[in-house]
């Protein structure tokens, strides 16, 4: 038995070939305009929002964020895909997983669940406290969330009465849909998420900003990363534009037969993050039967499972890692007499744990090359707000190239309400 040693393959010169046709959709994309396929609406709000948020929107958000993290022992938030999967990136990469831990307000993400048993676990959790909820849905239709509001909603009634609106705040639509009938008919506090801006592009308006502003991170500072990223992603000049470059290197691979693209990290802190592009690359890509299956895997953990398919299994994958250059602490390893476990080795040749988790990266990266698995690297010298609102609008722009690219709006997703639509049968939703 042999393993196929060759994978995908990209040369420079197919990558120059495609260089104006890049250009061309990165000057649609920063006139707002689109130039795919099946045209539709350009989503493109995403773009310059950072840039036209006043400090008095920005102030409001945090005003109505701390007012309610002030008051409650537990708020809620509650979303599905692009209504929560930011908020949470940006969460767990500033305070870790166990979050909850470090915060006073402690914070639950639900509404992406049906599970019986998870809600009573909820319910559980919010009983005899004071609770909060931001409720996020730009439909404000979707299934999964509504109904976990219908349970946390009554959850703050039952303690609260008649002030429970003052322990509500909504994130929707400006005039449309139920979450926003009901908002203005109660008087909860809401914000807008533009109709210009779809789910997975939503991180940065109020979707990601209220929930990350009751953890207490500074959303001035992640905007500010946002905006500094504009100049150096917006441009034209793709052979300059490190978006261009990873949307392109993407688009080839893809065109040459790759099917699985492998988004590995060794930061336990930046899990969260490849989960939110697990679901921005997929759901804008996958259309017409385009798209790569975005696998999420840190190191060192999951090279002992699916390590052994990178490295032998089908030759039809690539490699983005993202690296975080500085932790926020480092650990000498600790040095014994009796070195039974034969790690002397370690801090003998002065090496710390960062230079160890550094190599559980860089060393497979080099063995699965080897094998023929390509790869792409982002350096992100810290995790602070800033670096991850750059990071955010990097992607965004790639995944917006990528869809202009493989020639289909990549800012709609007809699959997901095909099979809302079987729920809703299945559910006897009237009118289904
Ligand atoms: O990216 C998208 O548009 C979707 O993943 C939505 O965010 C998700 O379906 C939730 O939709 P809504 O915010 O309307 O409840």
């Amino acid at each position: 038995l042999n393993t196929p040693k060759t994978g995908i393959q990209i040369t420079e010169n197919e990558m120059k070939m495609q260089f104006a046709k890049v250009q061309n959709i990165i000057e649609a994309l920063n006139h707002g305009e689109g130039d795919n396929q099946d045209k539709g609406v350009p989503m493109l709000g995403w773009q310059t929002y950072a840039r036209d948020i006043t400090p008095a929107e920005i102030q409001k958000i945090q005003d109505a964020a701390r007012n309610l993290a002030d008051k409650c022992d537990v708020v809620f938030i509650i979303g599905i895909g692009g209504s929560y999967l930011g908020p949470k990136a940006v969460i767990e990469a500033v305070y870790g997983k166990n979050y909850n831990d470090v915060l006073k307000t402690k914070l639950y993400f639900i509404g992406c669940d049906t599970d019986p048993d998870f809600y009573a676990h909820c319910l559980k959790i919010g009983e005899d406290k004071n609770c909060g909820v931001v409720v996020i849905s730009k439909s404000g239709t979707t299934t999964e969330p509504a109904l976990a509001f219908r349970f946390i909603k009554r959850l703050i009634e039952q303690r609260q009465g008649k002030n429970a609106k003052d322990f509500i705040i909504a994130v929707t639509d400006a005039k449309k849909g139920a979450l926003r009938q009901l908002a203005d008919g109660e008087g909860y506090a809401t914000f807008v998420i533009p109709d210009n801006i779809g789910g997975r592009f939503s991180v940065v308006t109020p979707v990601g900003l209220a929930p990350i502003a009751i953890a207490g991170i500074d959303i001035a500072e992640y905007l500010s990363g946002y905006k500094k990223a504009l100049p150096l992603i917006d441009n034209p000049d793709a052979e300059k534009n490190p978006a261009a470059l990873y949307a392109l290197l993407r688009f080839l691979a893809w065109q040459k037969g790759a099917a699985a693209e492998y988004q590995v990290t060794n930061s336990a802190f930046f899990e969260s993050n490849l989960a939110w592009t697990m679901q921005l690359e997929p759901e804008s890509e996958g259309h017409y039967g385009h798209g790569l299956h975005v696998v999420p895997a840190v190191f060192p953990r999951d090279l002992h499972s699916i390590g052994q398919l990178i490295q032998q299994g089908p030759r039809d994958l690539i490699e983005i890692a993202t690296k975080i250059l500085t932790p926020r602490a480092d650990l000498p390893v600790p040095l014994y007499a009796d070195d039974t476990d034969e790690l002397n080795y370690i801090p003998q040749n002065k090496l710390t744990l960062n230079d160890i988790n550094k190599m559980t990266i860089d060393g497979p990266l080099a063995a699965h090359y080897a094998d023929g698995v390509p790869n792409m690297t982002i350096e992100l010298e810290k995790i602070t707000p800033q670096n991850l609102g750059e990071y955010h609008y990097l992607l965004m722009k790639a995944t917006a190239i990528q869809g202009y690219l493989l020639g289909h709006n990549p800012f709609v997703q007809p699959g997901v309400q095909f099979w809302k639509d079987k729920l809703f049968k299945l559910a006897g939703k009237p009118g289904y």
